[in-house]
Order: structure tokens, then sequence, then C-alpha cells
């Protein structure tokens, strides 16, 4: 099955709606040349909250081909949740996907599995595809654990969503002593771990389902180890953060391939 990479960048808490224009400006400059082709490599980018309307504005005017999403959402879809971001008000500024479950949500917010069940399902209520981010801790992986730790997370994030849910849904394996640490973890590491989860995907639903299930890895991706990872058989794409934020360094991992 033909699974198409994905590129993401997820900015986090950086880049107000003006820097964040001026970078997607530059990106768009940037990936415009030839040596680009859109159709081989999806690219999406994951911009605060605040700056998704300016986002939607850039790549309406075409300049742009990305795509582009939320960091979070909250699992409720309105009423009074102050401060919350429903995935309907997402999916209305053009928003295809959104983070479910990352780390710094997970540790910074207390965001349990069960939350994130409940925020899978939010996800799909609007036609939002969740990338769904797991992974183990330092001492979790010193103790051998990283592996069932990570398929714990996926099967109690994931439980109840039918096949078809499972078939779009994008899952990061982003291990924490990894992020924003200068530590990738080996290109074997990250094999290790996207095999393990569609192995247990296919134990939950079927082999269809796990053959189209997309896996990224995230954690210090740059455009210095990215065509390793990528080249792995089980990798289908990367979860960027420090280095999306660098034009240069984001538009040569979309370049992998070349
Ligand atoms: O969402 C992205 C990950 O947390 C990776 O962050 O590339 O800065 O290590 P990083």
């Amino acid at each position: 099955f033909d699974r198409t990479p994905l590129i993401a960048g997820n900015w986090k808490m950086n880049m107000d709606h003006v820097q964040g224009i001026t970078l997607l400006q530059k990106l768009a400059w940037t990936l415009s040349d030839a040596r680009h082709d859109y159709g081989r490599v999806e690219v999406v980018v994951f911009p605060p909250f605040t700056d998704l309307r300016s986002t939607q504005t850039l790549v309406a005017g075409d300049k742009l081909k990305v795509e582009y999403g939320a960091q979070d959402l909250s699992p409720n879809d309105s009423g009074a949740f102050t401060g919350d971001i429903s995935g309907q008000f997402l999916a209305k500024l053009g928003c295809t996907y959104v983070l479910v479950g990352h780390s710094e949500r997970r540790s910074v917010h207390g965001e349990s599995d069960e939350l994130l069940n409940e925020k899978l399902k939010a996800a799909y209520r609007h036609n939002l595809v969740p990338i769904l981010c797991v992974g183990e801790g330092l001492e979790v992986r010193q103790a051998g654990d990283h592996v069932p730790h990570t398929l714990e997370q996926v099967r109690s994030d994931i439980a109840g969503l039918d096949a078809e849910q499972v078939s779009s849904l994008v899952i990061a394996y982003e291990p924490i002593w990894a992020i924003g640490t200068g530590e990738v973890a080996g290109p074997d590491d990250a094999q290790e771990m996207c095999a393990a989860i569609r192995a247990e995907i296919a134990d939950l639903y079927d082999d269809t389902v796990a053959a189209k299930t997309r896996l990224l890895y995230g954690g210090s991706v740059k455009a210095a180890n990215a065509a390793s990872i990528l080249g792995e058989r089980d990798v289908d794409g990367v979860l960027v953060g420090g280095a999306s934020l660098d034009v240069g360094e984001f538009a040569n991992i979309v370049r992998f391939e070349q």
C-alpha cells in the first residue's frame, strides 16, 4: 500500500501571527522552485491558534501549497468551556489536521488517555485528521519498557474508533527524551516502534487498516537526519519541532528524497 510521506512542522508556542506570516511567505518562496514536487510529499504546518486565520488567507492566495492544522482541540463542540477551541471552529478555518496528545500537552496540562480518546472522537466529528502523539520518557526507555508503554497509549487513545477512522489516522512516535534535546532516536529505534504500532493496529483491526495508517517519527529531526529516518519501511513521515521554524532547514526536510 502506498502511503504518501507526511512532513509536519509543529511551531509550538512560537511565532505570533505577524512572524507567522513572514515565515510562511519565506516557505512559499523557498518551496516554489522547480525541484519541489508537491504531489509526492504532503506538507502540513501547525501554527498557534492565533495564526490560523492568517495562514488560511495565505494558503487561499495559492502561493503556498501546504496544509495546516491546530496543535490541540477541545473534546467538546461548543459551550461554556472558557479558553478551549472547538474542532468545529478549526474545520471552518480550513484546518485539515489537528495534533492530539503531544507530550507537552500530556505533561504540562496533565492530559489523560481518556481525555485524548475524547479529543480524537471530536476531531473525527468535524472531519479533521488527528495526528496522535505517543512515546515514552527516559526512565521507561532505560528500563526497556518503551514498546509496551507506547502500545498501551495507542490502545487506550484509539479505543472505540472504527476501521475507517483508524485508516486515516496518523500516529506520531515521539520519544520524550528526544524532543528538543538534540538527542535523536536512531532510524532503527524509529522503525522498531513504528513496526510495533503497525502490528498492534493489525491485531486490533486488520492488515488493510494497518497498511493505511500513517506513522511518523518526531524528536530532534533536522535536514541532516531526516532522510535516514524516512528511509525506514514503517516510517511514513516526520513531526518536526524546532527545525520547522527555520525555513531552509524545513524545506530541506521536505526535499528529503533529493
Ligand atoms: O512536535 C514536535 C516534537 O515535539 C519534536 O520537537 O523537533 O524540537 O525535537 P523537536
